[in-house]
């Protein structure tokens, strides 16, 4: 059965140890009895520790970073090693256009960042997306392409993408299912049949169901919605219920 994965990035928000505390207690709760879906947690990289400890041994939610350094270790004040994140994290988000446009990340780092956590089995979870609306798949085609340069095929399962066109983001302008359908079919292209690929850019309880309906679309990854616990839980909820999922 193919997997249903749905990510939620907290971005920096829940700032406060004791909001995050509630919010992942909350979503665990409510969320591990959900069938049949992955739930992928990146909150701030300090409160990895304290979710891990909330998280414990659930199988069906599980940590991620929402970004890392791809250097090994050294004099880099301020980044996270690889090594660091796979001690708390099995997925880390690699090369979300937030970085991109506000930490200048270039294609060439996406890609080393996405060498550097295969390497040390962690899951990337690799963004891409094109600036303004556009109806082609040539942007996030290529973004796709330049972040597995030299990555080995035998690699594609074990990564997840995500298409998440900036102008869908933090903007309440969802891009229309069949059209993340047909990007997605585009991407697919130069993936694995195996290979997870989810939707970004304003994800909501209202909108979710659209996706899920969609085959080509494997999960979401969610902004702003997923620190918000009851519209969170109602994705994960819907998403269930769309695919008819028994236990
Ligand atoms: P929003 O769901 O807030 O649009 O953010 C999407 C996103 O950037 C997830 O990484």
């Amino acid at each position: 059965m193919k997997r249903s994965i749905i990510v939620g990035n907290w971005k920096m928000y829940a700032t406060s140890i004791a909001d995050a505390h509630i919010l992942a207690t909350t979503i665990r709760n409510k969320v591990a009895p959900v069938i049949g879906i992955e739930v992928v947690l990146c909150p701030p990289a300090l409160w990895l520790p304290e979710i891990k400890n909330i998280l414990g041994d659930n199988k069906k939610i599980l940590l991620g970073a929402q970004n890392m350094a791809y250097e090994e270790e050294g004099a880099f004040t301020g980044e996270i090693a690889p090594s660091m994140v796979a001690e708390m994290a099995k997925f880390c988000i690699v090369g979300h256009s937030e970085r991109r446009q506000y930490f200048d990340e270039s294609d060439q780092d996406v890609n080393e960042k996405v060498l550097a956590a295969l390497k040390h089995g962690i899951t990337p979870i690799i963004c891409v997306g094109e600036r303004k609306r556009q109806n082609n798949a040539a942007e996030p085609t290529r973004q796709l392409a330049a972040a597995l340069y030299h990555v080995p095929k035998k690699y594609f399962k074990d990564i997840i993408v995500a298409y998440e066109p900036i102008w869908a983001i933090g903007t309440g302008e969802n891009a229309e299912p069949e059209y993340v359908a047909k990007v997605a079919v585009k991407l697919r292209e130069l993936l694995h049949t195996a290979t997870p690929i989810l939707y970004g850019g304003s994800v909501k309880g209202s909108n979710i169901a659209g996706y899920a309906e969609r085959p080509e679309i494997d999960g979401v990854l969610v902004g702003g919605a997923s620190v918000r616990a009851a519209e969170f839980i109602e994705i994960c909820r819907v998403w269930s219920n769309s695919k008819n999922f028994k236990s």
